[in-house]
């Protein structure tokens, strides 16, 4: 994945014509970064070390500017009850949650508040891990029956896990880039079980749309809504933040991504093509917003 990413982004630097040195990560990171001396880092990397400030960490050590969130904005990002109690706090909406590590659970009894807990988010309840990503470890609990085993597939992912009220409208993403919100891609899942993230993950399960089908209200309020979230979150350059939309009208945040995917068919390369801005230009905009 973010191989793939990071090839797509190789050929547009050097369409731009910048001199590009490929990087993987891996033990010898720092030396390579420090023989390499580059000028910007462009970050494509997914997963923790990507995503969670680890490698920014670095980058701010050894004083290379990189592209996209700091440190800090990383680091809220990647956990999502971090960022949760953040939006909360913020009152900007977010869906009602509890949150406990699997030490609260294994060795302080957190198991015996399930009930209480259920009984406040009603069911189904989304139990996901607290710093995954790409769906990985969420499962949607039909009853208190399904709960345990939810929680032990979401701990396999991770030490601390959510319980998160679950939201049945539409699922929308919008993009930010520099301080504007791209059009919003809808995500629609094709076929019948919507709780079946693999197979909704797998290409052809899902279809976008961008821009979505919303009204010119509903649209302004989610895209002001994201950016919110981005400066709440102190996200810099880009961002995607995912959300819920109810029937209704009102929507609610599930989460930001502070290194959004770059291949072909990811959301915001979409949503910036909508915008009538191509490959190259997102590229060379994303590397424009590093601060100087
Ligand atoms: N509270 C919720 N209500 C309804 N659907 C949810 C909820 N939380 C997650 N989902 C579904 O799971 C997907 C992934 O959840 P998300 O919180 O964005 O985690 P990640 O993308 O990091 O795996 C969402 O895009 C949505 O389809
Ligand atoms: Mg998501």
């Amino acid at each position: 994945m973010s191989l793939k990413s990071g090839a797509r982004v190789e050929d547009a630097l050097e369409r731009l014509g910048h001199e590009v040195v490929a990087i993987d990560v891996g033990h010898d990171l720092v030396t390579q970064l420090r023989a390499a001396a580059p000028e910007a880092a462009f970050i494509c990397l997914h997963g923790r070390d990507g995503e969670d400030g680890t490698v920014q960490e670095l980058l701010e050590i050894i004083g290379v500017p990189y592209t996209g969130s700091g440190v800090s904005a990383c680091m809220r990002c990647a956990d999502k009850v971090v960022a949760k109690h953040a939006l909360r706090d913020a009152s900007l909406p977010t869906p009602d949650f509890f949150a406990f590590s699997e030490t609260a659970f294994k060795q302080l009894g957190a198991a015996d508040t399930l009930p209480a807990i259920e009984e406040r988010l009603g069911f189904p309840v989304v139990v996901k891990p607290a710093d995954q990503g790409s769906a990985l470890g969420i499962r949607f609990a039909r009853d208190a029956a399904a709960v345990p085993a939810a929680l032990v597939a979401a701990f396999s992912y991770s030490q601390k896990v959510l319980l998160e009220q679950a939201i049945d409208g539409r699922e929308l993403a919008v993009s930010i880039l520099g301080d504007e919100a791209l059009p919003i891609v809808e995500a629609i899942p094709v076929g019948e079980d919507f709780y079946d993230f693999e197979a909704r993950y797998e290409i052809g399960r899902t279809d976008f749309v961008c821009p979505a089908d919303l009204g010119d209200d509903v649209t302004a309020r989610v895209q002001q809504l994201a950016l919110d979230v981005h400066r709440l979150l102190g996200c810099r350059g880009l961002s995607r933040v995912d959300l819920m939309l109810e029937a209704d009208g009102k929507p609610w945040v599930l989460e930001a991504n502070t290194v959004p995917g770059m291949t072909e068919t990811s959301l915001l390369p979409q949503a910036a093509d909508a915008a009538g801005i191509d490959f190259d230009e997102l590229v060379a905009r994303i590397l424009a917003e590093i601060p100087s």
